[in-house]
Formats: C-alpha cells, structure tokens, sequence
C-alpha cells in the first residue's frame, strides 16, 4: 500500500521539509554516519590483476551476466504499510534506510569516478559494474522512502557532501570491510525473517537475499585487488592498520545500532546478538585476505563496546543541552570514548594465513 505523506505526520509539519530533513540527515558528517571517499585515482588505475587473472576473469564475467538485474523492482509482494507503523519505529526506520541509502551511494559515487578516471580497461570494467549495482540499491531504497513521504536528494548530497580522503589502501580495507559488512548485515536479517516471517514489518527485507549477494560479490572484487600486491596486507604497520579498521567499523556499527532500538524490537532481534553474528560472520570471511583477526569472545570486547556506546549517548545528551555544563559532559563523554577504543583496539588479535585460493561463495 502506498500512503500518502499527509496521512503519516501531524498536520502542522510540512512533508515538503521532510526531504530537507532526510537529505541534511544524509550530508551531515560526523563520526557515526557512512562518509564518501576520495583517493589517488592514478595510482589505483596502475593495479595490475595478471596475477590472479583467472579469478579475475571469472568474477568479472559474473558481474557482467548481471544476475540481479531485474531484482531492484517492486512487485505484488511490495506491501508497505507506513500509515500503520508505530511513529517512533517509523522514526527509526527513517534513519535506518537513510544511513543505508548513504552509504550505497557513497559506494556508487567512488566506483564512479574509479571508472570515470580510469585508463585501466580491467579497473573501469569492474568499477562500472559495482557503481551500476550500487546506484540499484540507493534507488530502490530511496523509492521506499518516497512513499513514507521523504527521500535523500542524491544529487545534492553528491555535491554537499564532505570527502573524505584515503590513500588506496586504506580504500581497500575500508571498502572491503563494508561490502562483506554490508553483506553479513543483510543476510543475518534476511535468515532471521525468514525463520520469523510475522516481525517482517516491511517488505524491502524480502529483497535482502539477491541484494547481498551483490555486496558479496563486490567485497571478492577488493579482495582480489588486495591480492595482487602481498605487501598491502602484510608488515608489521599493515597489520596495526588492518586492526585499527576493523575496531572502528565494528564499534561504530555496534553503537549505531544501539541508537535504534524500536527498530530491532520490531524485527525480534536482540542487537548484541545480532551485531556479534555480524561480526562472526565478517570475520570469519575476512580471513580470505586479513592476517589477523579480532578476538569478539575475548572478555574487554562486549563490556567496552557497551562504555562506547554509554559514551556516544552522553556526548549526545550533552549537546542537546548545550552551554558550559553541556560542553563539558561532551568532552568528558568524548574522552570516555576514546579510552573505550584504546581498550577495544588493544584486545590481542587471533594470527590467521589467508589462504591460497582467495575466492568465497556466499553460504550464509
Ligand atoms: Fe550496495
Ligand atoms: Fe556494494
């Protein structure tokens, strides 16, 4: 059913404002939300895939088959029902697909300019297939939006938005980390729906499956990239580099996650549980380029994430309050924060050897 965006909000609120609000919540930079990325292009452009052409070739060919393209279109099953959905899950929910359309979209406008800048017929080929992909999934989402009454003008957002910039490897790490993230967040909600189909409370979960599939395939993609020069993710600085990444993806997600908490009771999904059978999942596939990995069982892991998370709220609270006192609970707030992430990162990493064979299916 599609509601009409006068129907979901009281009638002193101008739904008009509502794609302001969305887009400013989209370009607003800070810690937490999904960034857009710069890099040295011509240095990315000089990879050489020769040796690891045959999977290469292989996963190329699949992106070109396009499997999923006509997956990104609503049908009979499309049964949004936004004028029904309790305000404050609708909130949530709000902010849920406006922090996943972000960060789709970051992904497609990288992938963009990698092909646009490219003189690498290998490096634009692969770049043009994901930057297709990943314009799919910030449409489709941003359709749902459409309905509840708002959207994230992409447009703007591509110019308004802050850039942040990474030497290539960085990108690697960064991006890898987010598709194969991105891929174990959509399956675990997809498994967990499927098995509780009646906390499905709207139908873009249905599209989930296909959908990560694609994150999967484009994590391979930097994953092979990754083993085309062994240096990238060995030495002693590489491995600091690779723990630093994953302790902050990991946090951020756990308490990004804990900001929405009617979203996942909706769902029926405790968010502990859920963000640690993510990271399970991230990790053990991390392992096909990763030489080490984050020990999430280790007793400093839950209790710290939770201080993070206590640490995020207060700095929270506190600039909602503002003045004197505000400005000092904030900092109070942030240096609890950062002695959290000091703890997290200094947790002992479990040593791991990538394999020979780089190549992952989805299984999950
Ligand atoms: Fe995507
Ligand atoms: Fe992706």
């Amino acid at each position: 059913m599609n509601a009409n965006p006068k129907d979901l909000y009281p009638d002193d609120i101008d739904t008009s404002t509502k794609v302001t609000d969305t887009t400013a919540m989209a370009t607003e930079t800070t810690l937490l939300n999904p960034r857009f990325y710069t890099t040295d292009f011509d240095e990315m452009d000089r990879i050489d895939v020769s040796s690891v052409r045959p999977e290469w070739d292989k996963l190329i060919a699949q992106m070109k088959s396009d499997p999923n393209k006509g997956h990104f279109k609503k049908n009979a099953e499309w049964d949004a029902d936004w004028a029904g959905m309790d305000p404050k899950l609708r909130v949530e929910f709000i902010d849920f697909l406006v922090s996943s359309c972000t960060a789709e979209f970051s992904g497609c406008v990288l992938y963009k300019e990698l092909k646009r800048r490219g003189n690498n017929p290998d490096i634009c080929e692969l770049f043009n297939y994901m930057a297709r992909d990943e314009a799919r999934h910030a449409g489709f989402i941003n359709d749902a939006l459409r309905e509840a009454g708002v959207a994230v003008n992409l447009g703007f957002l591509t110019k308004a938005k802050k850039y942040t910039y990474f030497r290539p490897k960085f990108i690697y790490y960064a991006t890898y980390l987010s598709e194969k993230i991105g891929y174990a967040r959509y399956i675990t909600i997809f498994r967990h729906l499927e098995a509780h189909p009646e906390q499905r409370f709207h139908p873009i979960f249905k599209w989930f499956r296909e959908w990560c599939n694609d994150e999967f395939s484009h994590g391979e993609a930097f994953a092979l990239l990754m083993r085309t020069d062994p240096k990238l993710t060995s030495g002693f600085a590489n491995r600091l580099w690779i723990r630093f990444f994953l302790t902050a993806v990991y946090s951020t997600m756990y308490v990004r996650d804990h900001a929405r908490p009617e979203f996942h009771k909706a769902l029926g999904v405790d968010i502990e549980w859920y963000d640690q059978e993510v990271f399970r999942k991230t990790s053990t596939i991390a392992r096909q380029v990763f030489p080490l990995e984050i020990d999430i069982d280790h007793p400093r892991w839950l209790p710290n994430l939770r201080r993070m998370r206590d640490a995020f709220g207060q700095m929270d609270a506190a600039k909602r309050k503002g003045g004197v006192g505000g400005w000092l609970t904030h900092k109070l707030g942030a240096s609890k924060a950062a002695m959290a992430f000091v703890l997290l990162y200094t947790i002992p990493t479990i040593k791991r050897t990538p394999p020979k064979d780089v190549r992952l299916e989805p299984v999950y």
